[in-house]
């Protein structure tokens, strides 16, 4: 039976994602990292119905919105209409500073959670904008009453939430997240980094990691609250790869807007080896944000969806481990993988 997904956010990753269900529909495999993840290929994950506030999306086939202004994610594949329209999502507290001054639509958390019971979504999936706490947790609420798994790829925390952690437990549903980690983004490639470092010996003193993008997310993340919101979760994610206390930074720092969907992160560390010789290293790192979430996005849903179907929701803990920068709790990246795998992936 395939798994149903609804969208919340219709904006770059879930552009990407959607394209790469598409691009990963028949035998092509090329770029996929699982093909099998929790018995289930790409294949088996279909989009039910999705969410935005955006007016230039909303009531659009997610066909079409997927394309739309202020969406600059590159096109890797055709995708035909889908007969699933945008609906208007849920709207609390802080509107994402790129829609500021922009024509918004949205809707009740009744009227979504009934859209989400009535398209029988397994796993609602929260891709909106950064910052947007209030709403991030609605669509939790929305996720809880219509029955389905939850997964947050946002930066707020949900997961903290104690209560509403504990409505999820009680009723075997998976909450996962919080903040989905990319593939080969910034945050893993620092904290390898900071691995290779120490176990090669090197007293680790001091780093950095400064992500300049272009594209509506990083536009929020460089509004002063939100910055420093997510520099919190990227610089605790990255501390936690290393045994001792040092000095460490990491997060967006400015946004370029022809840039596009890609990301320049640039790396500074410092240690001291034999004798206390200083040892430095100046790096940086270029990827597609969009598409550099596409295949963790797919391991963790194929993961939720096992663990929602077999109401086994302590698992949940080994997806949150491997795919999220702020999990309940850290594991080193490189053992939160062979959790995972050992669970979830066929070799
Ligand atoms: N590599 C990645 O792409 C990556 C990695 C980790 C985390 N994330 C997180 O995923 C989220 C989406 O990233 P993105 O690059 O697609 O951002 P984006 O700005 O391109 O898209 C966000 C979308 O959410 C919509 N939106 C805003 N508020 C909404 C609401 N209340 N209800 C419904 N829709 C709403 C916007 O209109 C937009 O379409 C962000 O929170 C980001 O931090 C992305």
């Amino acid at each position: 039976m395939p798994v149903k997904l609804a969208l919340a956010g219709v904006g770059n990753c879930a552009s990407v994602f959607v394209q790469g269900l598409r691009f990963y529909s028949g035998k092509e495999t090329k770029g996929l990292w699982h093909p099998v993840v929790a018995g289930l290929a790409p294949k088996d994950l279909s989009v039910v119905a999705a969410f935005d506030v955006d007016s230039r999306k909303v009531g659009r086939d997610l066909s079409k919105a997927l394309f739309e202004a202020p969406n600059v994610a590159r096109r890797y594949a055709d995708i035909p209409p889908s007969g699933v329209k945008v609906s208007p999502g849920i709207l609390k507290g802080q509107v994402a500073p790129h829609l500021e001054g922009e024509k918004l639509s949205s809707s009740t958390r009744k009227t979504v959670a009934g859209e989400l019971e009535k398209s029988r979504t397994d796993i609602l999936v929260n891709l909106i904008s950064s910052g947007s706490d209030a709403s991030s947790e609605e669509y939790a609420r929305a996720a809880l009453e219509a029955g389905c798994a939850f997964v947050n790829c946002t930066p707020s925390l949900v997961l903290k939430n104690r209560v509403l952690a504990a409505q999820f437990g009680r009723a075997k549903l998976p909450l996962v997240g919080d903040d989905l980690m990319s593939q080969f983004g910034g945050t893993v490639f620092h904290k390898g980094l900071l691995g290779l470092m120490i176990r090669r010996g090197v007293k680790v003193s001091k780093s950095y990691q400064l992500d300049v993008g272009g594209g509506s997310e990083t536009l929020n993340t460089i509004d002063e609250g939100i910055k420093m919101a997510k520099r919190e979760v990227k610089t605790t994610s990255v501390s936690s790869e290393v045994p001792y206390k040092f000095e460490t930074v990491a997060g967006t720092t400015d946004f370029v807007d022809y840039m596009g969907n890609d990301r320049t992160s640039y790396f500074w560390f410092e240690g001291a080896g034999f004798m206390n010789s200083g040892i430095s290293v100046d790096v940086y790192l270029r990827s597609a944000d969009g598409a550099n979430a596409g295949n963790v996005l797919l391991d963790v849903l194929r993961a939720t969806s096992s663990s929602a179907r077999s109401k086994e929701t302590a698992k949940a803990q080994e997806i949150c481990a491997y795919g999220f920068k702020s999990p309940p709790k850290h594991e080193k990246f490189d053992v939160a993988y062979e959790m995972f795998a050992k669970s979830f992936v066929s070799r």
